[in-house]
């Protein structure tokens, strides 16, 4: 019998293969210093373009004094136990009641992670005869939640509302077989990769011809989209038809935490039937504290979101005429594609970063086709016009060298740190 650690040892992964070189740079860097669009790593300066701190909340002065005053009155224990047993508390259930109006829902449950909520919630409403219909790119949360459920899924290509529509169709005719089940479809307000926003009104038309429920994680939108910054859904105009609205509080709320609203009934009955949180210590005092200050000045302060996007419309606009293809972004994400090995995306990102001072994170293969390079990087109401230009310039000089084939390497450069 083999030991089971072994193929362990044997296969690192597709990642973890070039951990010996990478570890500490290209992955698993360590940024210093205040949260903002300037930080240190090993020691420089860098122009950060990869925190999703989209209204820059993660250092506002009203929200850093919060955070701490909450910890020096509760500590990190407060309260003990899960919200059922005996980790409720008054302010929870203020930041629920909050954030359900703000969504224009009948009521929210706290979530201590997105990642396990959203997985959980896919669990705990889906029985074995419902079919899941879903977009092709959807979140890794939301394919692990398919992981758990024991029926029936149909995936649809990517935003093709079509192709949506075919899937519901099979769906519809599969429940239509068994007599029993319903259909939840499951899709992105913006997907965080290209920063395209999910088709959600033209699913949510789909309604009038299929029986069918839609529960939308809106990690990028919420806080970033709409008129009051409710989200995709209103800035789609169709939030009252998103049955289950979901968001983490790991992006513009610059926090951690989540939360799915919805209708009252059905979220009472995920509130009564969600393992990870029936199973979990509940969200500690200083982070509900932390994340009420936050849902306030998220409305309180719209120059936030107004300057999120002056700030994301000069880079993308500055990106397009220099002639970068940033593809169909129609939100603050900014990805910039371009072509190249994995081994020369690596050269480029080391030369952005000791040559040119910008920090951003880089996509490559196995997490998209091999050849192809996207540089993701998300603009924050706090970068300023010099770190935009900066970066610009930046882009177009690198480009020139990559096409030159300057960055033409061997292999990904050895920048690991000691360990
Ligand atoms: C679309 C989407 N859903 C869910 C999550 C997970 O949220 P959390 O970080 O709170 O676990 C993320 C990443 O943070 C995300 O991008």
């Amino acid at each position: 019998m083999a030991d089971i650690f072994e193929k362990l040892v044997k296969n690192s992964g597709p990642l973890g293969q070039h951990r010996e070189r990478a570890h500490g740079y290209f992955a698993f860097p360590k940024l210093e210093g205040d949260i903002g669009s300037r930080m240190k790593f090993r020691g420089k300066e860098m122009i950060v373009w990869s925190l999703n701190n989209y209204l820059g909340l993660a250092n506002h002065p009203e929200v850093r004094k919060v955070d701490a005053d909450a910890s020096v009155k509760y500590g990190l224990a407060l309260p003990m136990g899960a919200r059922m047993m005996s980790g409720n508390s008054t302010y929870h259930e203020q930041l629920e009641a909050e954030l359900a109006t703000f969504e224009h829902k009948e009521d929210a449950i706290l979530m201590n992670y997105g990642y396990q909520g959203i997985m959980s919630a896919i669990d705990a409403i889906c029985g074995r005869h419902d079919v899941i219909v879903y977009d092709a790119e959807s979140h890794a949360c939301i394919i692990d939640g398919l992981r758990l459920h024991p029926g029936h899924r149909y995936v649809f290509k990517h935003n093709d509302v079509e192709d949506c529509e075919k899937q519901l169709q099979r769906a519809s005719q599969l429940i239509e077989k068994q007599k029993a089940g319903g259909i939840l479809v499951i899709t992105e307000g913006v997907f965080g990769m290209a920063g395209d926003q999910g088709k959600l009104k033209e699913i949510c038309d789909l309604k009038k011809k299929y029986d069918f429920r839609i529960l939308v994680d809106d990690a990028h939108g919420f806080g970033t989209l709409g008129e009051t910054g409710a989200g995709a859904g209103e800035a789609q105009n169709c939030q009252d038809e998103i049955d289950l609205y979901f968001s983490t509080f790991a992006k513009s709320m610059a926090s951690i935490g989540a939360f799915l609203a919805g209708p009252k009934v059905i979220v009472d009955f995920i509130r009564y039937n969600i393992r990870s949180q029936i199973f979990a210590k509940s969200l500690p005092m200083p982070i509900v504290l932390g994340n009420l200050k936050r849902l306030e000045l998220l409305q309180t302060e719209p120059q936030l979101k107004e300057k999120l996007w002056e700030n994301a419309r000069k880079l993308q606009n500055g990106l397009k005429e220099r002639g970068f293809d940033i593809g169909k972004t129609d939100s603050p994400v900014t990805p910039v594609y371009m072509k190249g090995g994995v081994e020369e995306a690596t050269a480029m990102v080391m030369d952005l970063r000791e040559n040119y001072g910008i920090f951003c994170s880089i996509v490559v293969y196995p997490v998209i086709p091999k050849g192809h390079i996207i540089y993701r990087l998300i603009p924050t109401a706090v970068h300023t016009d010099d770190d935009i230009n900066r970066t610009l310039e930046a882009f177009s000089e690198t480009k020139a060298k990559l096409d030159a084939g300057a960055y033409k390497v061997e292999a990904i450069p050895d920048m690991a740190e000691s360990r």
